[in-house]
């Protein structure tokens, strides 16, 4: 297959931070692709993190926009995009391996398009690998550029070439995209784009291009909008949602946005993923002062070693971290805090992990992601050396996972026998004639009901039992 390279990735590129103006784009369709999907069905594989669900969204709606119509079968679809991700090696490996299932059923169906998209195609490597030895794939596009998606589809299909455009730069603002939510409840709010933090192991800032955050008109607007659709539960969404508004005119921050999201109607609103150097008052007296921010954070913590922490180049300490969360629970005391843990970055040596498992010992996290380092081509943290073995890295995951789980059944113990309220959800997978939904501290709760007319509701729940994963009760009438 002949390729089409629009634009390809460069790291070099994408790692420079040039102080231009970040165009905001409003997204309007080109009438000569209006009936390009008519008669065709797509299907659309989402990896990876909420950003890339939100992503998937607007995907969705550009789309049907264009007469593609969603179906359920991959295999049998006209249009199928797998939307990636890159943070660790793992979550590739499986990208790769549904790669290959779709490779036979090319075959079998020469006329199906085949699309790679988000921050795989972003790097070099993967995108190298793709035009080597992945010739049935039809287009390679990256993280900056969705709005393109119909021209390039119309390209893929006329030319019968591999159309490659992944973009490195800072990224610009997506407006009035069409969307199609995953839920008619609960939704995505994007606030900011990208990620200027440059955690030495993390590939994201590269993939995701400069911090930019979105207009606050545009994000209330949205909210509103959300509100008159019956939405009860947003969540902001951000690599650094903290740090929204630092590269805007003025001094409006997360903190102010959070104080006027609370005045919208929105019953619920949560917010990830957050950094904690940047996590300051403001946002924590909103936590305290608004009913609809809920009382739970996810606030990634990575390490708890201080020389550790610096070479990952976090820009805190663990007293740091502590007295942060000290504040908080002084502010909001029964607040569910969870996060993200890295065991194994390069040369930890047992001490250093130690210091780790104290502070999970000392914060109480109610439940936390937890990973092995993962090496990232073209990150500072790639080239440093590490001597200590895949089998120990392992046992030190197993170890901290046993704090982190007595976490999480503390976390629904302290429930038992209160009433919660829980946004239901839909039908549980924990039994026949149960519902499921989340409560304010992010507690998956399950409970006896055959009633749907109860999805997308706020019901009271007397909590019977607390599991590991998950808490069981009784609907109250
Ligand atoms: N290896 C392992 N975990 C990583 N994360 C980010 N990059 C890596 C990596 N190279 C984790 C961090 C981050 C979460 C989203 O993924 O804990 O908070
Ligand atoms: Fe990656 Fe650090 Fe940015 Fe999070 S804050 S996306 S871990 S670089």
């Amino acid at each position: 297959m002949k390729n089409i390279k629009l634009a390809m990735p460069s790291l070099k590129e994408a790692r420079m931070r040039k102080n231009v103006n970040i165009p905001t784009i409003r997204y309007a369709l080109d009438e000569k692709y209006k009936n390009l999907g008519l008669g065709k069905t797509y299907y659309i594989f989402t990896y990876g993190c909420q950003g890339n669900e939100a992503d998937s969204e607007v995907m969705c709606g550009i789309l049907e926009q264009v007469g593609f119509q969603k179906s359920t079968d991959p295999m049998n679809s006209d249009l199928v995009i797998l939307n990636t991700c890159a943070i660790r090696e793992n979550a590739e490996q499986r990208i790769w391996g549904v790669l290959g299932q779709l490779k036979g059923r090319k075959r079998e169906n020469p006329e199906m398009l085949v699309g790679i998209a988000g921050c795989m195609p972003q790097e070099e490597n993967a995108t190298q690998k793709i035009l080597e030895s992945y010739s049935f794939i039809d287009l390679v596009i990256g993280t900056h550029n969705k709005n393109h998606l119909p021209q390039l589809i119309a390209e893929a299909y006329a030319s019968k070439a591999k159309v490659v455009e992944v973009i490195s730069s800072e990224g610009d603002i997506l407006e009035d995209a069409p969307k199609i939510r995953e839920s008619k409840h609960k939704a995505w709010v994007n606030i900011m784009y990208g990620c200027d933090e440059f955690c030495t192991y993390c590939i994201v800032p590269y993939t995701r291009g400069r911090e930019r955050s979105r207009a606050k008109e545009d994000i209330l607007a949205e909210v509103k909008e959300l509100v008159k659709a019956g939405y009860v539960e947003i969540t902001l969404l951000g690599q650094n949602v903290n740090a929204y508004g630092k590269d805007l005119e003025g001094e409006y921050t997360f903190g102010d946005l959070l104080y006027d999201l609370d005045k919208t109607g929105i019953k619920r609103i949560r917010y990830t993923t957050s950094h904690p150097r940047d996590l300051d008052e403001k946002t924590m007296l909103a936590m305290r002062d608004c009913k609809s921010v809920m009382p739970q954070l996810h606030l990634p913590v990575q390490s708890g070693d201080n020389e550790i922490l610096k070479r990952m180049n976090r820009k805190y300490t663990y007293e740091e971290y502590v007295t942060k969360v000290e504040r908080l629970r002084e502010l909001v005391p029964d607040i569910a805090l969870t996060t993200d843990i890295i065991v194994g970055f390069p040369n930890e040596t047992r001490a250093q992990f130690e210091n780790t498992l104290n502070l999970v010992k000392n914060v109480n996290f109610e439940g936390a992601f937890t990973f092995i380092y993962s090496k990232r081509e073209g990150t500072p943290a790639a080239s440093m050396p590490d001597t200590i073995s895949e089998a120990e890295k392992h046992e030190r995951l197993t170890e901290l996972n046993q704090y982190i789980n007595a976490g999480y059944l503390k976390g629904h113990q302290r429930f038992l026998h209160q009433i919660v309220e829980v946004l239901v959800d839909g039908p549980s997978k924990n039994g026949e004639d149960m519902l499921c939904g989340y409560t304010p501290h992010l507690k998956l709760t399950h409970f006896k009901s055959q009633d749907t007319s109860l999805v997308g509701k706020l019901v009271k729940v007397k909590i019977t039992e607390a599991k590991t994963w998950f808490m069981i009760g009784e609907l109250c009438e």
